[in-house]
């Protein structure tokens, strides 16, 4: 009676962990995100070379990327069952997730439902690559150094949080969503960038079509969409 999350990493599939490939080697049943119904699992394309499609079941449990609270809380109860039966049933369950559980993952919404409704189910966390580590690697940049704060920050919300931790992080990283980096940038000269501040920017990290460059700050005001798609990072260090 247990369910193990697994962190997946960023998209390479050599950047598991080893328990992460034991637990998916030896699952029954395999569940994973995706945000509409026939699109393909992220999560799940990570693993695939370990997963034997002849002995494990694949459910593709839909999280959809709305902002109304209640369908949502009925999408996370009625995904969270469907795991629940399976478990029950004696079935070795596994949950993927790109990166890490612990950050901005469908995870965490599941978790909670399990923790109140299937207290029962023992759960079992696989930490991931974070796709912010692996952004770092591939840039071979260091995030922070010595006394310095590191901020992390989801670019699509409310731009007057954003602006509270830029303002007191030594280096930001932005996250979900390339396409709303430029709304950012005015911030990142209202609290203490320059002109030549160096930004590094990347999509899709550690899978072929990875894009990875560094621009200055001055180069990104005139730019609209400095990265085009939702897998995309941004790190803006203040002192370099
Ligand atoms: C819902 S969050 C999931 C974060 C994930 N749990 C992690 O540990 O990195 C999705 C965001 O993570 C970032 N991301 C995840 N994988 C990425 C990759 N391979 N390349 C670029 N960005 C990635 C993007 O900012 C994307 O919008």
């Amino acid at each position: 009676m247990k369910l193990s999350c697994i962190g997946c990493g960023p998209g390479d599939p050599d950047l598991l962990t080893v328990k992460a490939v034991d637990r998916i080697k030896n699952a029954n049943a395999i569940f994973t995100p995706t945000s509409k119904e026939g699109k393909p699992s992220i999560a799940l394309s990570i693993v695939k070379k370990y997963v034997d499609e002849a002995t494990t079941s694949i459910t593709n449990l839909i999280f959809p990327m709305i902002k109304d609270k209640d369908s949502l809380k009925l999408q996370w109860k009625t995904n969270s069952q469907l795991i629940a039966e399976a478990v029950l049933s004696g079935k070795k369950c596994v949950y993927l997730t790109v990166g890490d559980p612990s950050l901005y993952s469908t995870w965490n919404y599941l978790h909670k439902e399990f923790r109140q409704n299937y207290n029962d189910i023992e759960i079992e966390i696989i930490p991931g690559v974070p796709s912010f580590f692996a952004f770092a690697a591939q840039a071979k940049m260091s995030l922070v150094e010595g006394d310095q704060t590191l901020g992390i920050v989801p670019a699509c919300y409310d731009l007057d949080k954003i602006r509270h931790t830029v303002a007191s992080c030594d280096s930001i990283i932005f996250l979900k969503d390339g396409r709303y980096f430029d709304s950012v940038v005015e911030i990142l000269y209202e609290t203490g960038f320059n002109d030549n501040s160096v930004i590094t920017i990347a999509q899709d990290v550690s899978v072929d079509e990875e894009i990875l460059e560094t621009k200055k700050l001055k180069d990104l005001r005139n730019t609209k969409n400095p990265a085009g798609k939702y897998f995309s990072i941004m790190v803006a260090r203040k002192n370099d």
